[in-house]
């Protein structure tokens, strides 16, 4: 299995939309993917219409990650209600956030790394973050083989992407930051063009392509619904885009 962290400082960027995007482009593929989800809001395990009732969350899979604790808290994801196993979510909880410290020692940052080794069984994990820099993100970031930094194209993002990629650099045995990953872009805006090219001179090829901001986001969430599945040019490109990155997490076979 693969794991991929999607992070960010900033809240509001489009970690969980980016999660979601990447989610539908491995399921268009038949990739089997698993999402965490570690933020106390659970937007991913809502935005993956997960209905089903389950005797733990993530937050207690963390407190004991035990197999049995873990396979209790996988839910299958409402997208796919035919095919058993190909989407499934490791729902998350407001429990969570008692998690969520900057003092969390080093024993409890690698609970989640324990867990996923015994939810292993699909071809790509997806780790959903809360925006801080705190216990959530940092436990995801010992669990993660990659980590995709999720930012808007502003001056204080830059800063913040800055500052996460220096804290990601500095850990030892760290995951690999496979790119940076401007969303909600809007390429009539100078200030936000500036920005983008700032980011390109700090990390070079580490930025990836800009998301541009389409409505075709917020509709797909709005609808539960995988972003492939919408039919406009709009959703194509998008979709498309995902495509991209998530061929440079888990490279097509
Ligand atoms: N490319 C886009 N185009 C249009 N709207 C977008 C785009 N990306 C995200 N959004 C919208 O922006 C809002 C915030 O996105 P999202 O919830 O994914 O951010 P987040 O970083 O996960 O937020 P949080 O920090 O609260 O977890 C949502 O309403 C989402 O639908
Ligand atoms: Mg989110």
């Amino acid at each position: 299995m693969i794991s991929l962290a999607v992070c960010s400082a900033k809240g509001g960027v489009g970690k969980t939309s980016v999660v979601l995007g990447l989610a539908s482009a491995a399921l268009h593929r038949g990739a089997s993917t698993l999402v965490v989800d570690l933020d106390p809001q659970a937007d991913a395990t809502s935005g993956l219409d997960v209905t089903a009732q389950r005797a733990h969350d993530v937050a207690s899979v963390m407190q004991a990650p035990k197999r049995r604790v873990a396979e209790e808290a996988v839910a299958p994801s409402g997208w796919v209600d035919d095919h058993p196993g190909l989407l499934d979510v490791l729902s998350g909880s407001d429990a969570s956030a008692g998690l969520d410290t900057p003092s969390a020692d080093e024993e409890a940052l690698k609970s989640l790394r324990r867990a996923l080794k015994k939810l292993d069984d699909h071809a790509l994990a997806l780790l959903d973050t809360p925006p801080s820099l705190n216990g959530l993100t940092r436990s995801a970031w010992r669990a993660a083989d990659a980590v995709l930094v999720v930012s808007d194209a502003s001056r204080f993002s830059v800063a913040a992407v800055d500052r996460t990629v220096r804290e990601l650099r500095a850990l030892r045995q760290g995951p690999r930051v496979v790119g940076i990953q401007v969303n909600r872009f809007n390429q009539r805006s100078g200030e936000q063009r500036f920005r983008y090219e700032e980011l390109q001179g700090l990390f070079g090829d580490l930025v990836l392509e800009p998301l541009p901001d389409r409505a075709s986001v917020p509709q797909s969430q709005g609808a539960g619904v995988p972003l492939h599945s919408l039919r406009t040019r709009t959703a194509r490109s998008l979709a498309a885009q995902f495509d991209a990155v998530l061929d440079r997490v888990l490279p097509p076979a």
